[in-house]
């Protein structure tokens, strides 16, 4: 996905135009750029590749703009270089896209014919054209933004200027999240609300299909047959100081120590003295959810393996069964659906085309109920499910996901009793479990130090295995997960189970082998598993609370605090966000922008 910023006011914008689009750099950082406009002047751009402070050096160039738009690239179409980043230009007219334009050769080959030369290798340089084509035969912008979004095919969220009308902003959209601000003398497009958090709250979300024209006074929304729509303006509760990084030296050391306070809230919102509080998913979905008989989750990366959690919890306290497919999959696959089946999809942005798609493809299908686990209120998901639970984990901005993942966990945990609750006692007795995760929280964090140390012996290595069995199978996958994103060092999860049906080949004495192991019914299995991996001398890294002896210098135990079963999953995962977060420090890596990664990938 890419970040698009404009502004439209009656003062210079310059700066805040780029102040902004820092705000949108975790949705790719491969290229950036910015086209303005000022009263009498042409167009003026600025283009850099690599990270958004790479533009700061041209800002004078556009110093005196009042009007612009500003783009930050997660490289799709065409390689990170100057020439494919945005905004492309035609003339008289700059725009920013964010989406793919699917049938971009066929207009290409149309917009050559009529004399349009290309400078890109992109998708997005044919609506900078087409607009263009339209502009110059009806002289009205608005008229040239309507025909030329009908041929395009595909998804997009356009930014568009034209020098004719330098205090004016144009945006249209369909499939790719844009939303429009009001402030004070002036308005703003944005791929999200971070950037205009400082100026104001005020803002509407552009649905598909939708068109915007902003001046500095004024905002107009129009449909595709140029008639105006009244939309509702909503009043966000968010601050500019949950976008910024309150004295961490990383959004994701700020997001892990997060966590807790997000479990508290989630906690006093939905669980009572004995028992969760009643439909904390919907109105009328205890009764809905107590018929379910299967359920099929959904999901990609972090969100997916908090469904092989939900998967893990339900199967062990009900006899509802589950499956978890990861949604790129999911879209491909014939699908058997048995009555009383809940599909649930599971994404933090929302915004996820393979989670998308493959949500449409239920509904297709015809479930008896969609439920979608989200952290974007208004996102494409939450608009396609029938049942929506928000997370309200407040803005992920690492793109290494980890109060997103937390929060997934204790929303599926909520869902996990509910479907599962047999008696009162049953219910009393797995709320009183998940209320310890308050207490216990703490002394995971207190962790750190230790971690810290730790992380200097995988500083200089290539691979690592994690082992897991049971719940913490997912965790050891999150973990790896984690430790391949941020560091980029390779990272395996296994079943601990499965070590000696081959991965035990790769083990010798430089091995790193992490291993989520809880003092529960499984330990003793998962101790002769590792006694497989000392054996090869590999060197192990154990997150436990078992009390087990450090047998040699290959072995490294970090004591974990005693807790339910039930809550394994969501305090495992914490020091291993930890460690992945100490390690990337270590290889000096760009942890909250990893290589060649974005925060939500809106492409399939
Ligand atoms: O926004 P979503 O939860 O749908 O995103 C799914 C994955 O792209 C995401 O979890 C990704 O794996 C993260 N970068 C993991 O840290």
């Amino acid at each position: 996905m890419c970040g698009i910023y404009g502004i439209t006011s009656k003062k210079i914008i310059s700066n805040k135009l780029f102040n902004g689009l820092k705000k949108l750099e975790y949705r790719g950082y491969d290229s950036s750029g910015i086209a303005g406009l000022s009263q009498g002047n042409k167009n003026l751009v600025i283009k850099s590749t690599g990270p958004i402070n790479h533009l700061k050096k041209k800002l004078k160039t556009i110093a005196n703009i009042s009007t612009g738009i500003a783009h930050t690239r997660w490289a799709t179409h065409g390689e990170p270089l100057l020439k494919n980043t945005h905004p492309h230009n035609s003339g008289i007219i700059d725009i920013v896209h964010n989406g793919i334009i699917e049938n971009y050769e066929d207009i290409k080959l149309y917009l050559i014919k009529k004399k349009y030369a290309f400078k890109s290798d992109t998708d997005s340089e044919v609506i900078a054209h087409l607009i263009n084509y339209n502009y110059n035969k009806c002289k009205d912008m608005r008229s040239a933004l309507i025909k030329s979004v009908k041929i395009l095919e595909g998804s997009y969220a356009i930014g568009a200027i034209n020098s004719d009308l330098p205090d004016k902003l144009f945006a249209a959209s369909n499939g790719s999240p844009l939303i429009i601000a009001k402030g004070t003398n002036e308005n703003y497009i944005a791929s999200d609300i971070s950037p205009v958090l400082k100026d104001t709250q005020k803002y509407l979300t552009l649905g598909d299909g939708e068109f915007a024209e902003l001046s500095p006074e004024k905002v107009i929304i129009f449909d595709k047959k140029n008639k105006y729509l009244i939309k509702k303006v909503i009043t966000t509760s968010l601050k500019d100081r949950q976008v910024s990084l309150a004295g961490h030296k990383h959004f994701m050391h700020k997001e892990i120590y997060e966590q807790k306070a997000i479990l508290n809230e989630m906690m006093s919102r939905y669980v009572g003295q004995a028992s969760l509080l009643p439909n904390i998913f919907g109105p009328n979905t205890d009764r809905i959810l107590s018929k379910i008989k299967h359920i099929h989750f959904v999901a990609c990366g972090t969100s997916y393996h908090a469904s092989l959690v939900a998967k893990d919890w339900i199967e062990q306290h009900s006899t509802i069964t589950c499956t978890a497919e990861v949604a790129s999959e999911y879209k491909y696959k014939k699908i058997n659906i048995l009555p009383d089946t809940l599909f649930v999809c599971i994404s933090q942005s929302g915004e996820t085309a393979d989670t998308i798609s493959s949500l449409k493809k239920a509904k297709r299908l015809g479930y008896k109920d969609t439920l979608a686990i989200c952290n974007v209120a208004e996102s494409t998901l939450t608009r396609l499910s029938n049942l929506v639970f928000l997370m309200n984990a407040g803005p992920e901005i690492s793109v290494a996901s980890t109060k997103a993942f937390t929060s997934q966990l204790f929303s599926l945990l909520l869902l996990s009793i509910i479907v599962s609750r047999s008696t009162e006692e049953s219910e009393k007795k797995m709320v009183s479990d998940m209320k310890q995760l308050d207490k216990i929280i703490n002394s995971v964090y207190k962790l750190e130090s230790e971690i810290k140390k730790i992380s200097s012996k995988f500083k200089n290595k290539d691979h690592t295995l994690f082992l897991g069995k049971g719940g913490t199978y997912p965790i050891a996958l999150e973990g790896a997960l984690k430790l391949k994103e941020i560091s980029y060092i390779h990272a395996s999860a296994y079943h601990s189970g499965e070590l000696k049906h081959g991965p035990l080949a790769l083990v010798d004495k430089k091995m790193p082998v992490v291993c989520f192991l809880p003092d529960n019914h499984l330990a003793k299995l998962v101790l002769s598993n590792l006694a497989e991996v000392e054996a090869r001398q590999g060197q192990t890294f154990i997150f436990t609370n078992k009390k087990i002896p450090r047998k040699n210098k290959q072995v490294e135990i970090i004591k974990m605090p005693d807790c339910p079963d039930l809550i394994v999953p969501i305090l495992y995962i914490i020091p291993a966000q930890l460690l992945s977060y100490h390690v990337a420090l270590k290889k000096k890596t760009d942890v909250d922008k990893p290589r060649n990664l974005a925060k939500s990938v809106t492409v399939e």
